[in-house]
Formats: C-alpha cells, structure tokens, sequence
C-alpha cells in the first residue's frame, strides 16, 4: 500500500501554529497525508486552549492531515493510536519506556514529554478532515520546560536527532494510521492499555463543571476512561481532565467554625 502519512512534507522555520498551517493546506483542497513540521510555534496549542511553547529547535512539532473514512463518532480513538505511535518511537529510540496519560499524555517518570491534539471537522457530504498535532520535547533542557514537563535529553541524559524521531514518527504513524481506518475506527487498544498511566491510583476527574475522584480502572474498547466511584459504581468518561490524587473536598464553613471553637 503506498504511503499516506508523510507522503509529502513542509519544513518551516517559525509560525504561529502548525495545526493552522494545515488547516489552511486542508481549505485549499490539499490530500489528506500532508505534514508541516516547525522549528519553533508563536502561538502553538494543545487542549483545552493550552499553551505549547518550545524554544526555537527544541522539539519536534508537526501537525498532519487526514481524512479518514471511518464513522464520526469513532475519530476520538485517532488520538489514543497516535499516542501509541509516539511512545513505540520513544522507546525505540531512546529504549526509555513511556506512559499514557488518558486522554493524550506521553508521559515519562510522571512527566510530561509529549502531548498530542486532534481536530477535525465534517464537511457537508460526511466526510472527516482532521489535524493530528504532535509536540514532543526532545532536547529541551530542564531550565526551558514548564513545570511538570520532561524532554527525551533530560529522561535519558543525552540529546537526540530530532530529524530521526520525526521520520520514526511519522512511518510508525503512517502504519497505525492504515490500520486505524482498515478497521474502521475500532483499533484495538491493547498496547494503549499496557502503557496506561495512574492505573489503580485514586485519580480526579474534571469533566466541564463535574469534579469525580475514584479510583482508575482503565479505559473500555471505545476509548473512554473507568473510573471507580466510591459508592461502588464505575463511572465512564469520555471527555476529561485526568490528574493524579484525590480531589480536594470543599471545607463546610459551619463545621470549620464549630470544630475552631472546640
Ligand atoms: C496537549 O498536550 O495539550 C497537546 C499539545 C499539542 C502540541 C502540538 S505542537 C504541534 C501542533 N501545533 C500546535 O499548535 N499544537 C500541536
């Protein structure tokens, strides 16, 4: 089968983001496949309209197109593949063994080092155009991470060829993405499993306004996260906040006051 993912590649130095330079290629009719990779983003993002700021050769930051033939409902699982995809290079690689931090977390020694963003939208006819982005630090040193954040150089003490992770990325993206569509959307989620993070660890969940604290099982077939809920049920959550401990229960003013004059 030929190749898709990274069929043809765009190098920029600097731009605001590479999630909207694909998005421009995708309006412009572009096949899906294409990838712009940057040296530096001034307005990079992740989720939940988050920062993602690397200093200027740093990382690897690509975004993809594609468009996928599989039902609507079932491209969420898109970004839990790629997820898998970015840790199989990392160890690869680097032979350091990440984690996955439900939903879009590359995680090593409870670190960030990866996080991956997935839009997309429906034309008219049903047809998915989606943007895979991938931020991976690799040779950020620890004075340049944000708090929280691991690059490859800090995991394993030495720096990287970012041009060699980028082409095991992408070819190892370009398999999973074939498989991805072949099965229409139903990937299975094994290896995501195997390299779940927080497993068994009491966790929160902020989904919107909704805070739950459990502890968590896993994730199911469609990529939704378990949790166990104290009173005995399993909650499932498909869209989230995943962080580690317990929630912070809200201290009642009235009992505060009564126990303070004891
Ligand atoms: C997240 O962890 O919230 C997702 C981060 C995704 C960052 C990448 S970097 C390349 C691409 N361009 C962006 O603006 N964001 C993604």
């Amino acid at each position: 089968m030929s190749r898709v993912v990274g069929r043809r590649i765009i190098f920029r130095d600097v731009v605001g983001s590479t999630m909207d330079e694909v998005a421009a290629l995708a309006a412009a009719g572009e096949a899906e496949g294409i990838v712009v990779v940057a040296e530096q983003q001034t307005a990079g993002r992740g989720r939940a309209d988050r920062i993602w700021e690397t200093p200027h050769g740093s990382a690897v930051l690509a975004s993809i197109l594609l468009r996928p033939l599989v039902p609507p409902e079932r491209l969420g699982l898109l970004s839990l593949v790629a997820g898998v995809a970015v840790a199989e290079v990392i160890e690869q690689a680097t032979g350091v063994v990440p984690a996955l931090k439900w939903p879009n977390d590359v995680w090593i020694d409870g670190r960030k080092v990866a996080g991956i963003l997935v839009t997309s939208r429906l034309d008219q006819s049903g047809g998915i155009t989606a943007i895979l982005g991938i931020g991976l630090n690799v040779n950020t040193t620890p004075a340049e991470l944000a708090p929280g954040a691991t690059s490859l150089a800090v995991a394993t003490g030495r720096p990287h060829e970012r041009a060699v992770l980028l082409a095991m990325l992408l070819d190892r993206l370009d398999r999973a993405y074939a498989t991805f569509v072949e099965v229409r959307g139903c990937p299975d989620l094994s290896g995501w499993s195997r390299r779940a993070a927080l497993v068994g660890d009491l966790v929160t969940v902020t989904d919107g306004e909704r805070t739950r604290a459990g502890t968590l099982l896993g994730i199911d077939h469609t990529g939704a996260l378990l949790l166990a809920e104290p009173d005995g049920t399993t909650a499932r959550i498909v869209a989230g906040e995943l962080t580690r401990g317990p929630a912070l229960i809200p201290v009642c003013s009235r009992q505060s006051a009564v126990s303070s004059q004891q």
